[in-house]
């Protein structure tokens, strides 16, 4: 049997593509292999969101290529994907860059891989037209023990590509516009993971909030209504979605944050900048004040919420002013946990053509101010959970015999000891400690209180 190895960076949504990629593969006779030394087929499903994501593509690359040439001179052919962001950014100069690459295949088209891999070694193809036929229509599903095997907790796309054109951002260059999957296939799928074990689903797109699928009835449903019918699948017991955009938080989203018990307290949305000036020209359609009023209502709603948000130092043209607004901000609301990034000038976008860029020195010190503030604020959030008793859904055993790891519902790793759960099991613990990345607990019953 020939071998696969997939190696994925970038979002949630790369990982979710390279498990289609490997389950499209089964069924042409690849079995996934976790070493890339043995593969017959090494795909790299890349990120281009970031200059230093899109760089590492390269090295690896070097990398693949001897291993390729290692194999070759014992008589194994080796054949070299690029999928992912990069490769829809960068098309034919990956081929051009490194000789060792075979297929260049966009995120919209790797569901043709099977017939690009048909083709004469000879022959090196680029395919990142965006396509008319849907991808998730030529999609097979994975086995049971497959989809067991990836973990209690899975991933499903019901969205997929961006309209909002933010100034600094790749994405809707290199996933496209913006496409809500039919309610009807969602619904299968979530019920197929939930049939194979899955226990939590999160739901994911790069702008899921936006999510506007048609139901059977030609009805067009919101994320809020749509999270309300796949709480009612049997096994299902958590709900998450991401990534969301703070414009597209509507009332029946917040509302969901209320009513639904399957829907978990935890909410990333991101906000990467605290300064009205730098939101109006990174086009993110809101200000400041805004974002904390938003806050506020959805606090109303879920009390216990704990917030997450992506943020970005040194967009062209921030002043230490702009950066203080985005201190201030993260003061006001308080995160439990985030991704703070420095700006990254990207190809084709405006805010890279923009003649103020901010130097590299002082992006580097904003970026440890502002770590530092959200990194206190993320062990205030962890410490202020022990005492709590806490739901936890076991994920995966721990390093040691009797130790099993899960999650709390506000996403924090816990480490309990006991022989007497199971994995997929929601139980009921006291959190007694913790340490910098994670939260110890005793077990105090099964069932846990949010399923009920
Ligand atoms: N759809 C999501 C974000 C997807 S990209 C949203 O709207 O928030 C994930 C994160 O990467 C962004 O939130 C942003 O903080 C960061 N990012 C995107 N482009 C970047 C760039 N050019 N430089 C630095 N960080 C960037
Ligand atoms: Fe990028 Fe903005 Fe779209 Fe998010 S909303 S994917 S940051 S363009
Ligand atoms: Fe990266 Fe593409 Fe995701 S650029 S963050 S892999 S959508």
């Amino acid at each position: 049997m020939k071998k696969v190895f997939v190696k994925s960076y970038g979002c949630q949504m790369n990982v979710y593509d390279a498990e289609r990629m490997a389950d499209m593969l089964a069924g042409e006779g690849y079995a996934e292999t976790k070493a890339m030394e043995e593969a017959d087929l090494v795909i790299l499903n890349t990120c281009h969101i970031r200059e230093k994501a899109a760089e590492k593509v390269y090295s690896e690359l070097g990398r693949v290529r001897e291993l390729k040439e290692e194999r070759e001179a014992q008589g194994h052919e080796t054949k070299i994907v690029v999928a992912g962001c990069v490769a829809q950014a960068e098309g034919k100069e990956i081929l051009r860059r490194q000789s060792a690459v075979d297929v260049v295949v966009g995120p919209q088209n790797y569901h043709r891989l099977p017939d690009l891999l048909k083709r004469p070694r000879a022959e090196r193809i680029v395919d990142t037209e965006f396509p008319i036929e849907d991808k998730f229509d030529h999609l097979p599903a994975p086995t049971k023990a497959k989809t067991l095997s990836r973990g209690v907790s899975a991933f499903l796309t019901i969205q997929e590509g961006c309209d909002k054109f933010c100034t600094f951002c790749v994405v809707p260059y290199t996933r496209g516009a913006e496409v809500s999957r039919p309610v009807a296939k969602i619904l299968d799928e979530a019920m197929r993971l939930a049939d194979a074990g899955v226990r939590e689903l999160t739901v994911i797109g790069q702008n899921v909030n936006a999510f506007h699928g048609e139901a059977a009835d030609g009805s067009v449903w919101s994320l809020g209504r749509l999270l309300h019918r796949l709480a009612e699948i049997p096994g299902i017991v958590r709900l998450r979605y991401t990534t969301s955009h703070p414009r597209d938080m509507d009332e029946e989203l917040i509302a969901a944050h209320r009513d639904l018990p399957a829907l978990m307290p935890y909410l990333h949305l991101p906000v990467q900048s605290g300064s009205d000036r730098i939101l109006d020209l990174m086009n993110r359609k809101h200000t400041g004040d805004e974002y904390r009023r938003l806050i506020e209502r959805i606090r109303q709603a879920r009390p216990d919420i704990a917030l997450s948000s992506d943020f970005i130092v040194g967009f062209p043209g921030e002043t230490d002013q702009d950066f203080e607004d985005t201190m201030r901000l993260v003061a006001d609301i308080g995160f439990a946990s985030t991704f703070s990034f420095k700006y990254s000038p990207r190809p084709g976008t405006p805010a890279a053509e923009h003649d103020v860029q901010v130097p590299e020195p002082v992006k580097v010190e904003r970026l440890a101010r502002l770590q530092n503030l959200l990194e206190t604020q993320r062990q205030a959030f962890n410490l202020g959970t022990v005492g709590q008793t806490l739901d936890v859904l076991l994920e995966k055993p721990g390093r040691h015999p009797g130790q099993i790891n899960g999650k709390s519902p506000y996403l924090q790793p816990v480490q309990i000891e006991s022989e007497a759960v199971k994995i997929g099991e929601v139980v009921t613990v006291r959190i007694t400690g913790k340490s910098s990345n994670s939260l110890f607990g005793e077990l105090i019953g099964h069932g846990g209180r949010e399923a009920a």
